[in-house]
């Protein structure tokens, strides 16, 4: 069992901050001083401690290197208005990350130590959370097979590590996607719904071929003839048809995303039908046709929200609203006023890092 007492704390001499322009943070360039280490052998997770940033050593036949055992979170902490430090959503977080190893057959950790590995990471390094409009402190936990042997294999051996990195806003302007018809994110059945790093390789190859043709993400479908809409680029995707908030359900190849349950959440809080459903290209087709489409965005804990200012249908271009009060907007600014404690947290997604 995990306390924060057998946390072994090792501080930097020297820490890195004066060295960063905090008002050209952009997106996971900048990394804190230190990071939170457990590692797993003989059937545990032991050895929880935090040291300064830096290099590890391991070796080339490590097996996440070879076979891909290896997932992650993206999360993050807010400056209060009163100061303080607070990180979003932990047991959320959680649960997906414990999803995640399962569905990569590695060993879960128990709530415990991934929450004070967040919690006493985050007071070391609490000068690292920025308070500008827009800006978080990205934390990133991840885990790895680190056996070191080829043998195909599920490794007994892993490194759960934890750093962070404070960031700007994500996307500067509205985004053009495509539709991607051709290659596909997920497959049922597959590991469309864990967070592990090969589903982000994977889409990088057709992503590429997009940039090339001028989008700035694709349209992720489900294959199907009728190309049923799962996700945005890295994101969970939102439309607004009609006046409702519609989302396609969560199934085994989309990812429960944090914001997009959080969005759910805040727009019945404000009012705003919404629907988790089959969203087709063609129904968005006939509502870009009809002008019923309002409105679409991406949602991700790194973006918060990214308006779609057009989408590509099979080659033809069409322009989606982006309003400047839209539901997009109030969304993300309920959002942003909870997690900042200029609105009341009333669902506890808050965990208050006392910085006095
Ligand atoms: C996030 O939105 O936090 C993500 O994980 C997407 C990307 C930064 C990997």
């Amino acid at each position: 069992m995990i306390t924060a007492d057998a946390i072994k704390i090792k501080k930097t001499t020297k820490s890195r901050i004066p060295e960063v322009d905090f008002n050209d943070l952009g997106f996971g360039k900048v990394i804190s001083d230190h990071m939170f280490v457990s590692d797993y052998k003989d059937g545990e997770w032991n050895n929880a401690h935090i040291e300064p940033f830096g290099d590890i050593a391991f070796s080339p036949s490590m097996l996440a290197l070879h076979y891909g055992q290896i997932v992650f979170e993206g999360m993050k902490a807010f400056r209060t208005k009163d100061g303080n430090v607070s990180i979003f959503r932990i047991e959320k977080h959680y649960e997906r990350f414990i999803k995640s190893m399962e569905r990569m057959c590695m060993p879960v950790m128990s709530y415990r130590l991934f929450e004070e590995g967040l919690t006493n990471l985050m007071k070391v390094d609490q000068a690292w959370v920025p308070g500008s409009e827009g800006s978080a402190l990205y934390i990133r936990p991840f885990a790895f097979a680190s056996e070191e042997r080829f043998g195909v294999k599920i490794s007994s051996e892993y490194k759960y590590i934890i750093f962070s990195g404070p960031v700007g806003p994500y996307y500067d302007k509205p985004l053009r996607v495509k539709i991607e018809d051709h290659y596909r994110r997920a497959a049922r059945g597959g590991t469309g719904s864990a967070k592990c790093a090969g589903n982000y390789g994977a889409s990088f190859y057709p992503t590429h071929l997009a940039k090339m043709q001028g989008f700035d993400q694709v349209l992720w479908t489900d294959g199907s003839p009728e190309l049923n809409i799962e996700e945005s680029g890295t994101m969970n995707v939102m439309f607004v048809i009609d006046g409702v908030l519609v989302t396609p359900p969560l199934s085994d190849s989309i990812l429960d995303g944090v914001t997009r349950d959080s969005f759910l959440t805040l727009a019945h809080e404000l009012g705003i039908h919404t629907q988790q459903r089959t969203v087709s290209a063609l129904e968005l087709e006939a509502a870009l046709e009809k002008g019923t489409l309002n409105e679409a965005f991406g949602t991700g804990t790194a973006a918060v929200a990214g308006a779609i200012q057009s989408i590509d249908i099979k080659g033809k271009d069409y322009t989606v609203p982006v309003p400047e009060n839209g539901v997009m907007v109030k969304l993300k600014n309920l959002l942003t006023d909870i997690r900042t404690g200029k609105a009341p947290d009333k669902y506890s997604w808050n965990t208050i890092i006392n910085c006095k």
